[in-house]
């Protein structure tokens, strides 16, 4: 079994996408990044991205059978999704947010989230290496 990593919409766009706020770093370097770090940990991770709501939603209904623990970085669907935090809810296993930004330093409309209901804890503010401090949360959660 192994960790899923969940990414939402515009997040196929880093490199490119505002890197004053996201970074350089395009969505293959932090997969790259993942699954070196989930290996020194003993995980192995499924990294996925979406840029549809619904198949966010059904990646994260299939994880109850087929994955640990959750890493989600719902992107703009953390401030709308009460389709994605019910999702998570329904599953309920361990599941960290991350967001590259720091939400909080952000537009208002962008302090709220949805996913943090069902999340163990947040990280946000330390672009690609929340991936790394979460799956660090990851390993801690599941006792690997
Ligand atoms: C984001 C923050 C969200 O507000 C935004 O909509 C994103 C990316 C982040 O990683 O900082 O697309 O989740």
């Amino acid at each position: 079994p192994s960790v899923l990593i969940l990414n939402g919409p515009n997040l196929n766009m880093l490199g490119t996408r505002q890197p004053e706020v996201y970074g350089r770093e395009t969505l293959a370097d932090i997969e790259t990044l993942c699954h070196a770090h989930a290996a020194a940990l003993g995980l192995r991770v499924d990294f996925r991205q979406s840029n549809h709501e619904g198949e966010l939603v059904t990646w994260i209904q299939q994880a109850r059978l087929e994955q640990r623990a959750i890493i989600i970085n719902a992107a703009a669907y953390t401030h709308t999704s009460v389709a994605i935090l019910d999702a998570l809810l329904a599953v309920a296993l361990p599941t960290v947010e991350v967001h590259l930004s720091n939400i909080h330093q952000r537009d208002a409309f962008r302090h709220h989230s949805y996913v943090s209901k069902a999340a163990k804890g947040m990280i946000c503010g330390f672009g690609s290496h929340g991936y790394i401090l979460a799956l660090d949360a990851v390993a801690r959660l599941l006792a690997v």
